[in-house]
């Protein structure tokens, strides 16, 4: 029985900024941001977003008869707004979901949204009459002037995992590694995230290239047998760091192919910033709408996750995936509002962070469906606007 992602969806926060103009306000070349790091624009969270509020945004864009089959809601994040409830209880009310579902959260960094679908497989494994939602979520904050600053975003990939799925096969053959690294990290009395950011680019080429070797050992294939390689991509430089770790100076028409693959996966990253957990989702869209790919071929997926924990593992394309995913996302992109600089730091200063206090958002100035609309006795009050 084929089991694997049947549809996707994503969404992000209304506002970005440009990073020419980030890199102005911060004495930076722009051509570091967007040749160094390769990032164009960044998504801007306002007070009114959480992970629950783009969650629920992106899930809300799957067809309404196959939310009604949703059995299991797994949500993968590492910018969980509780320590002990589920993100996606609160997700569930939003989207109007049957009462009679599981709901948990899991969490390793940006990996955790890979351990989602490989655990949605078991559940459809077991009993093929399951639909799992996986909704990987987060927002990518390092803090204003920090060198990660660049490298933040935020958004949500919604996927639906079922027998027979219409966009990707998943294989059963992975490779996984994990070590106690101290690369990236949150400390539960940090709003924002450790990172020793040099060190971390080194661990995800070397995960990368011993996932993958491991994964030819065990399958006997070569690079051949790739249409595409799909990373994760905190910025989209770091993929194009894994590509060269694994191609060098491979200039052959399979190389070469998948090169221009790895821009087409590129091409929306770009424009939001890193996801965390979804980020290698949202690069699988990117690549199925803008790549060469075809039906029946194979697509390798690297996910990485700091702390840290690798697997690369790979899926069959099925025929007619097109119709099964997102489908309007550039313009989507294109039609959110560009803040400034100032704006920006504004909004980010006023996420609820770590604070307990009461505190209620104007929501009229967002014009998102789901929104936060404050917090009362430590309680988040989530919204649907019309
Ligand atoms: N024109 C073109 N390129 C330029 C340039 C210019 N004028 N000026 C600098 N550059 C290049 C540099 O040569 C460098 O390129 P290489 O990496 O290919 O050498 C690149 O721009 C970045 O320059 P620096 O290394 O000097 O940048 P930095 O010290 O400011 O920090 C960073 C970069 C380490 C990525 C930092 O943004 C960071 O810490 N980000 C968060 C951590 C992160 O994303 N790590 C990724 C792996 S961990 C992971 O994947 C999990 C996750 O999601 C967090």
């Amino acid at each position: 029985m084929k089991i694997g992602i049947d549809q996707m969806a994503f969404a992000t926060t209304p506002y970005y900024i440009e990073l020419s103009d980030l890199a102005a306000a911060r004495g930076v070349d722009p051509n570091k941001f967007k040749i160094g790091i390769g990032q164009d624009r960044q998504a801007v969270v306002p007070p009114t977003q959480d992970m629950v509020t783009l969650g629920a945004a992106a899930a809300k864009k799957l067809p309404k008869n196959a939310l009604r089959q949703v059995t299991t809601l797994i949500t993968a994040t590492e910018s969980g707004i509780d320590n002990s409830k589920a993100s996606g209880i609160y997700i569930k009310r939003l989207l109007k979901l049957n009462d009679y579902i599981r709901v948990v959260e899991t969490k390793e960094a940006c990996y955790s949204a890979t351990a989602a679908l490989q655990f949605a497989r078991g559940l459809v494994a077991l009993n093929p009459e399951e639909t799992v939602l996986v909704i990987a979520s987060d927002i990518a904050r390092y803090g204003l002037k920090t060198p990660g600053e660049v490298t933040q975003g935020a958004g949500a990939v919604a996927m639906l995992v079922t027998k027979n799925p219409h966009v990707l096969a998943i294989e059963s053959v992975s490779a996984s590694y994990t070590k106690d690294i101290m690369d990236f990290w949150r400390p539960l009395f940090a709003a924002e995230a450790h990172v020793d950011g040099k060190y971390s680019n080194q661990v995800y080429v070397d995960f990368f290239l011993k996932t993958y070797q491991r994964y030819i050992q065990i399958t006997g294939r070569t690079l051949a047998d790739f249409a595409a390689i799909a990373f994760h991509l905190p910025y989209t430089k770091m993929g194009k760091k894994g590509l060269d770790g694994l191609l060098n100076n491979d200039q052959s028409p399979v190389a070469q192919r998948l090169r221009n693959n790895l821009t087409a996966e590129q091409q929306f990253s770009r424009q939001v910033g890193n996801l965390y957990t979804g980020s290698l989702y949202l690069g699988l869209i990117s690549l199925l709408q803008n790549g060469d790919v075809q039906p029946r071929e194979r697509i390798g997926l690297f996910s990485y996750g700091s702390g840290a924990e690798g697997e690369f593992y790979s899926g069959i394309l099925q025929p007619g995936y097109q119709e099964y995913i997102d489908s309007h996302l550039q313009e989507e992109l294109q039609n959110r509002q560009q803040v400034t600089i100032d704006q920006y730091e504004h909004l980010f200063n006023q996420q609820l962070g770590m604070s307990s206090a009461d505190v209620e958002f104007d929501v009229s100035s967002d014009p998102s469906e789901y929104v936060l609309a404050g917090q009362k006795n430590a309680q988040r009050n989530y919204q649907i606007q019309d």
